[in-house]
């Protein structure tokens, strides 16, 4: 008999981390390596935020906290939503997380029984087929394609949902496309009948035009968020979770059982990040913006495909099907051969296979080094 469960065995990998992996492997042999296969910003998390971390050690705030969260940061965040996007949220329908990823396994835990079904793009972030089918439940995709901007279409949804459907998830900005799903597909996607679960992490990171929460459209819908990306604070784990009065006691009664509270300090640093933070994400906004509009600049003139330019977030998937039609094999050839580290397309979904992911998440330096060696060895292949 097999020791561990055909769950824990059967849920796949980051095949990202097979590339970071490999890469260390290449640094430990004294291999200069460019990143831009990381997921999370270069920048050092904000002094400010950092302080009120102190702070909150200084003041013995090391204790769990209320499995809902510290009400300051709970209140905070309804602030911000209405600040931002003009909807009104009381701190009661706010949980507070250790970070965006529990916040996902949290709704989808108390959303999914085994059999029933939710609607994902695929491309999309490799968590949310994965934890859906860890829970016995169905992903159900709807593909979205590189001409289109990767934008979700409503009438593609719609052919999708079924007596079993649960949720439609979105998430915009996205990973790994980059794209800003429009206001107006968002409104219908809203209407089409099934809650919806929108993942606004990389709300902040847009470039342009501005963004919308889901909330602004419906309350039949879950918002999940996180202080990893715009305040560069992914060790600190923290994020949380909007959802309707009815699913609060029940997410909380999971926080309880699972994590407790999510850590008293870094909530503490959240409250500070959203209150004292606008100068510093302003500041990294700006320059990834400069990294952003050079990436795509330079991925066109090596001949990647890249439609529709990417809004938000810091990545974009760019078409390499001209080059191989595995974006394993290539991207580990562009590692070994060029020393550059980017994503494999098919991490996200069978039909990002062919494509790259790039990150911006690294210096412009580093972001024009790797891209020239990337250029010469497209100069040597096939040779
Ligand atoms: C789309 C998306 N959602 C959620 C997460 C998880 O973020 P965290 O758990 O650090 O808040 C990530 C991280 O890369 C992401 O890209």
């Amino acid at each position: 008999m097999n020791r561990v469960t055909k769950r824990a065995q059967e849920i796949p990998p980051f095949i990202v981390m097979d590339v970071l992996e490999k890469a260390h492997e290449l640094e430990r042999q004294g291999r200069h390596i460019i990143h831009l296969e990381i997921g999370e910003p270069d920048f050092p998390t904000p002094g400010c935020i950092c302080e009120a971390g102190i702070e909150a050690i200084q003041k013995c705030e090391t204790h769990y906290t209320h499995s809902l969260g510290i009400i300051e940061l709970r209140e905070a965040i309804c602030e911000h939503y209405h600040e931002k996007y003009r909807v009104r949220v009381v701190p009661d329908q706010v949980v507070v997380t250790s970070g965006t990823s529990p916040a996902l396994f949290m709704i989808f835990s108390a959303l999914l029984e085994a059999g029933d079904e939710i609607i994902i793009s695929d491309p999309h972030y490799p968590c949310y087929p994965n934890f859906a089918n860890f829970l016995g439940a169905r992903p159900v995709f709807v593909e979205v394609y590189e001409e289109d901007g990767f934008q979700l279409r409503p009438d593609e949804i719609k052919k999708k949902i079924g007596p079993r459907t649960r949720a439609i998830l979105i998430n915009s900005p996205s990973n790994p496309t980059g794209n800003l799903l429009s206001s107006d597909r968002i409104e219908k996607i809203a209407d089409l009948g099934p809650m919806i679960i929108s993942d606004e992490i990389y709300h902040g990171l847009v470039y342009g035009e501005r963004e919308h929460s889901v909330l602004e459209f419906t309350e039949n819908a879950v918002v999940l968020n996180g202080f990893s990306k715009l305040y560069a604070m992914t060790g600190w784990r923290l994020g949380y979770l909007i959802a309707p009065l009815d699913f609060v006691r029940p997410l909380q009664k999971v926080q309880q059982n699972f994590f407790i509270s999510a850590g008293s300090i870094s909530q503490w640093a959240g409250l500070a990040a959203l209150k004292k933070a606008e100068a510093d994400v302003k500041r990294m906004k700006t320059i990834y913006d400069e990294r952003r509009r050079y990436m795509i600049h330079r991925v066109r003139e090596l001949g990647f495909g890249l439609t529709v330019e990417p809004m938000g977030a810091f990545y974009m998937l760019v078409n390499t099907k001209h080059l191989s039609s595995s974006s394993y094999e290539l991207a580990f050839e562009i590692l070994e051969r060029a020393d550059v580290a980017v994503t494999p397309g098919i991490d996200f979904g069978q039909n990002a296979e062919g494509y790259l992911r790039l990150s911006y998440a690294n210096s412009l330096g580093n972001i024009m080094e790797g891209l020239r060696r990337i250029e010469e060895f497209l100069g040597n292949w096939g040779v």
